[in-house]
């Protein structure tokens, strides 16, 4: 069962915190791994032209692995970051090595891109709300006859397609942008009446018609999506997040969910 809590949540002691990690931007991440490069193989490179060798491939692969896990660690970088910086340039040696035609990478760089193409463009990758949190959507907003909800990044249907079954009286929207996802949750919601499956960016879907707008996105967009929920959403109206609090923001309750991930609902009343 949800617990939900009407009360704000004080909010957690800050003065024993560790200084924040510099931001892990996709950019930031590449630039980083390139300066590790560039430092062993401005040392490589001379030291072993210089003695006439030829340059020992796997060994520099490994020591621009560990470089960058060097500056990974000293710029606090989180832990899988860190594994990734340590795995690349091994990985691209060993890859290389199976002469692979390149033109599977770009298929293979385009399929994912289909699927995945909020996490390259807005740091919001696809994962899907469970069974849980529709039911306990269904509940917080029984109140609400005649609903109009909108899911904003709407992935494959997986919230707006149980609540349009379980709510005949509400109008259901998704709103999604990639490619291979937005086409499973067409299918997936077609013949639903009372659901609008839509192609769309979030940041160009106004919010003013929803009674409830759910998101379940990244901690990245959370500041600017609260700028345009505090812009366009009307009083009385209903935002939650699933998972992702809007930074220095108190929410109006809290739903607390018993499923295995421990799904937190923070729910804004407007
Ligand atoms: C974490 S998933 C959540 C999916 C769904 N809301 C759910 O709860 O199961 C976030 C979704 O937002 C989509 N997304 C990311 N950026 C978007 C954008 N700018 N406009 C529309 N959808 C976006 C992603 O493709 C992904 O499907």
């Amino acid at each position: 069962m949800p617990q939900s809590s009407d009360q704000p949540t004080p909010p957690e002691p800050s003065a024993a915190e560790p200084a924040p990690a510099i931001v892990a931007t996709p950019r930031r991440q590449a630039a980083l791994q390139f300066a590790a490069a560039f430092c062993v193989l401005s040392l490589a490179w001379p030291y072993f032209g210089l003695r006439n060798e030829e340059m020992p491939w796997p060994a520099t692969a490994f020591a621009i692995g560990a470089v960058a896990l060097l500056f990974a660690s000293a710029t606090r970088q989180p832990w899988w970051w860190r594994l990734i910086h340590l795995a690349f340039a091994p990985l691209a040696w060993g890859v290389a090595q199976l002469a692979i035609d390149p033109g599977w990478f770009l298929l293979a760089f385009m399929a994912l891109l289909l699927v995945y193409r909020g996490a390259l463009t807005g740091q919001i990758p696809l994962y899907l709300s469970n069974t849980a949190t529709a039911a306990a959507l269904a509940e917080l907003t029984a109140d609400r006859r005649g609903m109009r909800f909108l899911d904003l990044g709407a992935g494959i249907g997986s919230v707006v397609r149980p609540l349009a079954r379980a709510r005949p009286d509400a109008r259901l929207t998704g709103v999604e942008n990639a490619p291979a996802t937005w086409l499973a949750g067409r299918l997936r919601t077609a013949g639903l009446q009372n659901c609008a499956w839509r192609w769309g960016n979030l940041w160009q879907t106004g919010l003013g018609d929803y009674d409830v707008v759910y998101a379940f996105l990244s901690p990245a967009p959370m500041p600017a999506l609260w700028r345009k929920v505090e812009a366009e959403m009307r009083p009385g109206s209903l935002f939650v997040s699933n998972s992702f609090a809007v930074p220095g923001i108190e929410p109006s309750g809290i739903v607390e969910l018993d499923d295995a991930r421990r799904t937190r609902l923070f729910c804004y009343r407007r």
